[in-house]
């Protein structure tokens, strides 16, 4: 058992270590390609309502429950629920925490790649503008792509060892607000390109008859989740080092509100660039690896501004790492002797192994394809779409109707607001309305 247990050094550090946690490669590679795949506008539209209505009470109810039990996230439905099988709900986020950070680290490393390439030239001297080119050469290669994802896991491994104050929150203190203010001068910048319009006009008009596509909807669901970070205890484990004082319905607006505005903004700096250049929005996941440096290349001081980009893109991509990997870690370290580097190095090692045919699934392994998309895709729709969905729907059902009007109120400081009623609403009857009408189309095949 662990003795002292940490806490975050001030109110604003616990904010800008979630917002860190939320804002990542799901803001701007995930969104941009899923978006990207699902038409644009009506994909945004849903998306928004559901991170409204869906995503933002569930992340209040996760930071309610964390705060109150002061441990991992098994910890905080065994406070709440003695006796009774809901830890199993934490189990599922400490398994799905590991599951996506086993691929997260995958595309971190690619941006970590084209950090390099963008410091060293190799990725601004590629024959002309292919950067189709360059993506396929990288990932065709058997041991690149593994040797990246190993070198952000690494860094990722480290901040954690930290701890809290020391390693994730001083992270986050500079990187976070940086990152804000290049991804709006860069969404400014691909307006300005000749064709910019079809770019916003992907994004913001939308196709009304995507709306009754159950895959756009199921799509825009959970690509939410992905991107608040919602069903994998994230929110549970930061807000265990939370103090009492802090308030967790403006910290919660607060981070809602920054990781859409992020999402938003990076696809307003992505589709312009790929109407722009001609480019398919559908590409897939590679979508910003290959729009990015063609915008880069095509704009003034680029190659410069292009290898900051990475480099911020990196450091979003570690912040995310590092709130999957405190998930487990957390737990190891509450309910073994282990220390918290031992629990880093065993947690990490054996996601760094998961991760292999990953990282090899878009080039050796490229053959092997699951529903039609490769292996890292496979697993990253699975997760997101089915395992944070029900993960969040369980929260929803807890924290609604098992834990106590009275102690979810409370616990979320939202006792004497108005507002309180409102939230219990959405997590008794819309939330899992939606979330299970969703799962339900699933099983029965779409
Ligand atoms: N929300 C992060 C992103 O958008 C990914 C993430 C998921 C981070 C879950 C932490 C927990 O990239």
């Amino acid at each position: 058992m662990a003795g002292e247990r940490e806490q975050w050094g001030s109110g604003t550090g616990f904010v800008l270590a979630t917002i860190g946690s939320a804002v990542g490669l799901g803001n701007i590679w995930r969104f941009a390609y899923v978006a990207g795949e699902n038409g644009g506008g009506a994909f945004l539209i849903v998306y928004v309502l559901s991170v409204l209505l869906v995503g933002a009470p569930i992340v209040i109810a996760e930071m309610a429950l964390g705060r109150q039990a002061g441990g991992d996230a098994a910890t905080a439905f065994e406070r709440a629920a003695p006796n009774s099988r809901w830890p199993l709900v934490g189990w599922l986020g400490i398994v799905s925490s590991c599951l996506i950070l086993s691929y997260y680290a995958v595309i971190a490393g690619w941006a970590l790649k084209y950090l390099a390439g963008g410091m060293l030239g190799t990725l601004w001297r590629t024959a002309g503008t292919d950067y189709g080119g360059y993506y396929a050469r990288f990932i065709a290669n058997p041991g690149e792509p593994v040797a990246w994802q190993m070198a952000m896991l690494a860094v990722a491994m480290l901040v954690v060892t930290g701890g809290v104050q020391r390693g994730i929150e001083v992270v986050n203190r500079y990187l976070m607000p940086t990152l804000a203010v290049f991804v709006v001068g860069l969404a400014v910048y691909s307006a300005t390109l000749p064709g910019a319009g079809a770019g916003w006009r992907f994004l913001f008009l939308p196709d009304w008859s995507a709306l009754t596509d159950p895959h756009v909807i199921i799509a825009a669901l959970g690509q939410s989740f992905f991107s608040l970070g919602v069903g994998m205890a994230v929110y549970i484990t930061y807000a265990s080092y939370m103090s009492p004082q802090t308030r967790i319905p403006v910290n919660a607006g607060a981070i809602i509100l920054g990781d859409t505005l992020f999402a938003i903004l990076a696809g307003l700096a992505i589709f312009p660039a790929v109407f722009a250049f001609g480019m398919n929005p559908e590409a897939g996941p590679k979508l910003a690896f290959i729009t990015l440096p063609q915008i880069f290349l095509a704009m003034p001081a680029g190659k410069v501004i292009g290898a900051l980009f990475f480099l911020l893109l990196s450091a979003a991509a570690l912040t995310s790492m590092v709130a999957l990997l405190e998930v487990p870690v957390a737990a190891i370290v509450h309910r073994t002797p282990l220390k918290r580097w031992g629990a880093v190095l065993i947690v990490g090692l054996t996601v760094f192994v998961v991760g292999i045919p990953l990282a090899m699934s878009y080039g050796v392994l490229s053959d092997i394809k699951v529903g039609g998309r490769a292996l890292l895709d496979a697993l990253d729709q699975a997760v997101s779409n089915y395992l944070l969905a029900l993960a969040g729907l369980l929260v929803a059902l807890f924290v609604g109707w098992r834990w106590g009007r009275h102690n979810a109120l409370a616990a979320a400081d939202l006792d004497r607001a108005a507002v309180g009623a409102a939230w219990l609403w959405l997590l008794r009857v819309v939330a899992p309305l939606v979330i299970g009408l969703i799962l339900l189309n699933a099983l029965v095949g779409v």
